[in-house]
């Protein structure tokens, strides 16, 4: 699959930003609701444990939520999957005791016209690394491994792609200092744009086209909330 709608995709992407939204006491009345919320997903091969915000469960904090990211985006649908009755999530909040591996969360409907995607630490520390290369098809995971790659993904599982290999060695500092959990081959070609190092009471804005992954620097676990968007 590639996104239909390229152009108007590629149109609406700028740098990753840094943008101070909420307040502790909201921040902190966002993790309050994490501990509120049902489980939604375990995920044992990938170590991280998932929830949906659901509506309705602090309304107040719905509308806030809803309009700091709106004054941050302007115009904007969510779209960080929907409930059984189909409502949006307002987003997923993500607790992983090991590091993700390297994927961009492009969605899995080509027509959608995807837009950026607000990551809000809520306990660290962690980082997200972002590289420079960008993917325009489903969302997908990146691996040299011969085993993933035969991988054939169910409805709403990540395609696994070794397509964004190039020629150049990845920077080998780089590599021990955050990215030890990944084999230094499957970075081959690959650049770094932004390392996000987590800040409680800060959130960022990022392009969903954009290939990432965590860093090998996580404690015990780290906590996070993301909501996709599209236009
Ligand atoms: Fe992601």
């Amino acid at each position: 699959m590639k996104h239909k709608y390229l152009d108007k995709i590629k149109s609406l992407e700028s740098s990753p930003k840094k943008i101070n939204i909420f307040s502790v006491k909201e921040i902190n009345m966002i993790k309050e609701l994490y501990n509120m919320l049902p489980e939604s997903t375990f995920n044992n091969k990938q170590n991280v444990r998932k929830k949906a915000w659901q509506k309705n469960f602090n309304k107040e904090l719905d509308i806030i939520y809803f309009n700091r990211l709106k004054e941050a985006l302007g115009d904007f649908k969510m779209d960080s999957l929907k409930s059984d009755k189909g409502e949006d999530y307002y987003g997923l909040f993500h607790e992983s005791f090991a590091p993700l591996p390297m994927h961009v969360d492009s969605g899995f409907n080509e027509e959608t016209i995807i837009y950026k995607q607000v990551i809000t630490p809520l306990l660290g520390p962690g980082d997200t690394i972002f590289f420079k290369k960008r993917w325009y098809g489903r969302s997908t995971t990146f691996t040299i491994d011969k085993n993933e790659l035969s991988f054939i993904p169910q409805e709403g599982q990540n395609d696994r792609s070794s397509a964004h290999i190039g020629t150049n060695e990845f920077d080998k500092e780089i590599h021990k200092k955050y990215l030890n959990h990944i084999d230094i081959n499957n970075l081959k070609g690959m650049e770094v744009e932004m390392i996000y190092e987590w800040k409680i009471g800060e959130s960022l804005i990022v392009d969903r086209t954009h290939v990432h992954c965590a860093s090998s620097r996580i404690k015990n676990k780290k906590l996070g909330l993301t909501t996709f968007t599209k236009k």
